[in-house]
């Protein structure tokens, strides 16, 4: 009888999900956009934090190079992003978007060939609105299909999508035009959606986009920092690969806080699998910010393939943040947040997934050792103000 109940059971689960597989309409809804791309978050570079409209084709060319010299594109930092600033109030007569005639007279295209020619992609920006956020150029409302069409025959090869200057109806409207439009394009184009988090992106992002920011623009400040970092926590269970909650692009190596205080930036960044878009002058970094974006061990908790965003188990000024990796461990970012006091934090097993009596190698990612006891039930450390510990947790066989 029992034998029974399990085989229905089982038939019942197969066909269910048989008739979820070839529901077309389910599986338009999966594919919206289907581009492949986003499978790890997206790495790279953008002009706006720290450059924001002082921008032009010398500067992105050497940008490139930099990339390239310093050692960041080998650690996954393709991407080369313009921002906003980049083109001519105006449409052409033939209702074409025209590169800034002075800032960048060879045009996008030819930059596009100078990125690629590097080995990395490149990036561009606008607004799902008549006008951008920043210089008021012409945005894409209306022109979808078009500038989808001349992005792509620029080589373009990623399009973070403002939400400025709107006609006031609903982002979840207005950007999956331009989803269909550069489907239609022909080339696969990284879909950045830059909603800003009004509308809950999180929520409809995945069917329209590779990643949507949760949050309004970040601030070189660590309050700010803290701030995108928790708002966007909110959203952990709706990101996974191929569609990724974005706080905003990284302010390291920009000057507004301590090292430490960068530090904790990157690790909530890394373990939240945010988009790791550079922000600073990749030109002229000093080593501690060199030092910083380059944590391969960090970066791969990021570009882990499980994809599954880490999340705050503990609260408060002492907290602590936990996410598993592939191959059954867990990454761990011990956290203070108090401004003027050491303090000890301790993860629990019970809090960060791990059953109470396994025992664990941990490997601490900022001093680069693994440490020589092993744990089991917490793992405790003393933290400096505003500083942060990052561990990858093992289980010993
Ligand atoms: C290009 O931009 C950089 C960075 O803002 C600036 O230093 C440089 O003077 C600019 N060059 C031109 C030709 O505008
Ligand atoms: C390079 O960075 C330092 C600060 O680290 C700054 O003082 C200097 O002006 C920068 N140089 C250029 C050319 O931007």
């Amino acid at each position: 009888m029992l034998v029974f109940v399990v085989m229905a059971l089982m038939v019942c689960s197969v066909s269910d999900s048989s008739r979820l597989l070839n529901d077309p309409e389910s599986q338009h809804r999966r594919n919206l956009l289907g581009n492949g791309l986003g499978a790890t978050p997206p790495m790279g570079w953008n002009s706006w934090n720290h450059f924001h409209f002082g921008i032009n084709e010398t500067m992105i060319q050497e940008t490139a190079d930099a990339l390239v010299s310093t050692g960041l594109s080998k650690l996954g930092y393709t991407y080369a992003n313009i921002d906003d600033g980049w083109g001519e109030m105006t449409r052409d007569d033939n209702g074409n978007l025209v590169p800034h005639r002075t800032k960048f007279p060879s045009g996008i295209k030819a930059l596009a060939d100078y990125v690629h020619g590097k080995g990395l992609k490149l990036g561009i920006y606008s607004d799902a609105g008549y006008f951008t956020c920043g210089t008021k150029m012409a945005g894409s409302l209306g022109h979808e299909e078009q500038d989808a069409k001349t992005f792509a025959s620029w080589g373009v090869d990623y399009l973070k999508y403002d939400n400025c200057h709107n006609d006031g109806t609903k982002p979840v409207d207005r950007y999956p035009v331009m989803t269909r439009a550069l489907m239609k394009a022909g080339r696969p184009i990284y879909f950045s959606l830059c909603e800003g988090g009004d509308m809950h992106p999180a929520l409809w992002g995945y069917q329209v986009g590779n990643s949507w920011r949760t949050t309004d623009d970040i601030r070189d400040r660590w309050e700010s920092m803290i701030s995108k970092a928790d708002i966007n926590e909110v959203y952990a269970n709706y990101a996974r690969p191929g569609g990724w909650n974005d706080p905003d692009m990284l302010e390291v190596g920009n000057g507004g806080m301590t090292k430490n205080e960068y530090v904790v930036h990157f690790s909530l960044w890394a373990i939240s699998k945010a988009p790791l878009i550079i922000g600073c002058d990749v030109r002229n970094m000093t080593e501690d910010t060199k030092e910083i974006l380059s944590n391969a061990e960090v970066i791969a908790v990021n570009q882990d393939p499980l994809g599954i965003q880490g999340k705050k188990v503990r609260n408060g000024n002492l907290e602590v943040w936990a996410g598993p990796l592939s191959g059954y461990s867990v990454a761990v970012v011990l956290l203070n947040k108090y401004s003027y006091r050491r303090a000890p934090v301790t993860a629990l097993w019970e809090d960060i997934g791990l059953d109470p009596s396994t025992v664990v190698q941990a490997r601490d990612l900022w001093e680069h050792k693994t440490l020589e006891r092993q744990f089991v039930g917490s793992l405790t450390a003393t933290l400096e103000p505003h500083s942060c510990k990052m561990y990858v947790l093992k289980p010993v066989a």
